[in-house]
């Protein structure tokens, strides 16, 4: 076994801080300095590098590009004025990348690496951590195949990797999601609760026609009926239905959004009242009409809290409650805004203070 706590780290030599505008961040295309890079090879995890953010080479025959071996993470640093700063849950990304390793066929990375890793790459790069409010160091780790081979079969090599990019709030503004009633995002026995890179390059296209026809998003539902809903794009869904709070239950299907296990346990401590259950569409949209449903959002990392302003079904638009209203979700996203910048208890210890 090699000493996993040696990481090799070369620091760049041509940091490109100086030169980002943080405040024109387009989310996704900012890259801070370093990356760190770990492979597997025969069966074992090789020696864990630090190097600069840079391209790398890799043969056409690579196995992740004809079959599609890959999951990623993404999760984020926050950084207060103060200059305080830490990540949000990590452990349980580890987790999470390691059960859709698991179903892709992929090795684990062991969680004490996983953790080192990020915790060095981040400290490193802490100066990349935007302090603004709705500001944060995306992180994004990913594991992929790297056999030289087309043979269909899994890979015998890996390589994992984790780069950070600083951004700023995903969604501008409230979402306008349409029912996705043909099209699936994820079907039962399949890949749909692994954060696998196939299950986000099949929802492009019915993304795509949505967009052309001016919605932002989808509202997965079941790949069977197309009866109940999924989620979101790439968020976790909830609704507040007569001072309820309702989202889809867990299933093969369904991303275990680690926002919204999140969501959860804190509205569960706020006292209100949670139904994790399989949820009609027509159930929701027929308290849209009979002005039950108060709230609908959308939650997950890189969107966080988002507000869907209305829903699309079959050409029928319905119009949900004026933000300004939604006590839930407003007091959900100041909580965790809160939370993720020190300024409160951290009663559930979810932050790993890193400064
Ligand atoms: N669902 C999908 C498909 C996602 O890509 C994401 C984003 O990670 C989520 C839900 C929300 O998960 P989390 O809160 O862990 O970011
Ligand atoms: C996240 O919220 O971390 C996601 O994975 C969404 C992403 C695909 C931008």
């Amino acid at each position: 076994m090699i000493d996993t706590t040696i990481i090799d780290i070369q620091t760049t030599q041509e940091s490109r801080l100086a030169e980002t505008n943080f405040d024109e961040l387009i989310f996704g295309r900012t890259f801070a300095d370093h990356m760190f890079v770990m492979d597997y090879k025969e069966g074992k995890w090789q020696k864990p590098t630090i190097r600069s953010f840079q391209n790398m080479s890799m043969s056409p025959a690579s196995s992740v590009i004809h079959y599609g071996q890959s999951i990623f993470e993404g999760m984020k640093a926050f950084k207060n004025e103060n200059g305080k700063f830490g990540l949000f849950r990590p452990d349980m990304n580890v987790k999470r990348l390691n059960k859709s390793a698991e179903r892709m066929c992929m090795p684990k990375v062991p969680e004490d690496i996983f953790m080192e890793a990020l915790t060095t790459l981040v400290k490193l790069d802490k100066d990349w951590i935007p302090k603004g409010e709705y500001s944060s160091l995306y992180i994004r780790p990913f594991l992929f195949a790297t056999d030289e081979y087309i043979g269909v079969k899994a890979s015998d090599n890996y390589r994992f990797m984790i780069f950070t990019s600083p951004v700023n709030a995903y969604y501008a503004k409230p979402v306008n999601v349409k029912v996705e009633r043909h099209y699936t995002r994820a079907a039962r026995g399949g890949t749909g609760f692994a954060k696998a890179a196939g299950n986000y390059g099949g929802s492009l296209y019915p993304a795509r026609l949505a967009n052309q026809q001016g919605y932002d998003q989808l509202l997965w539902t079941d790949s069977k009926e197309h009866k109940f809903i999924e989620e979101s794009g790439t968020m976790n869904v909830m609704f507040v239905i007569d001072g309820k709070l309702l989202t889809p239950s867990l299933s093969d299907s369904i991303l275990d959004g680690i926002t919204r296990r999140s969501v959860l346990e804190l509205v569960r401590d706020w006292g209100m009242e949670v139904e994790e259950r399989r949820i009609s569409v027509e159930e929701v949209l027929k308290a849209a009409e009979e002005n039950r449903l108060q709230e609908a959002f959308g939650c997950g990392t890189a969107a966080t809290i988002a507000h869907i302003a209305s829903i699309a079904d079959d050409e029928k638009v319905y119009d949900l409650p004026a933000i300004e209203t939604r006590e839930i979700s407003q007091r959900l996203q100041s909580y965790f805004i809160d939370l993720k910048k020190f300024r409160i208890e951290d009663k559930h210890n979810w932050m790993l203070d890193l400064s």
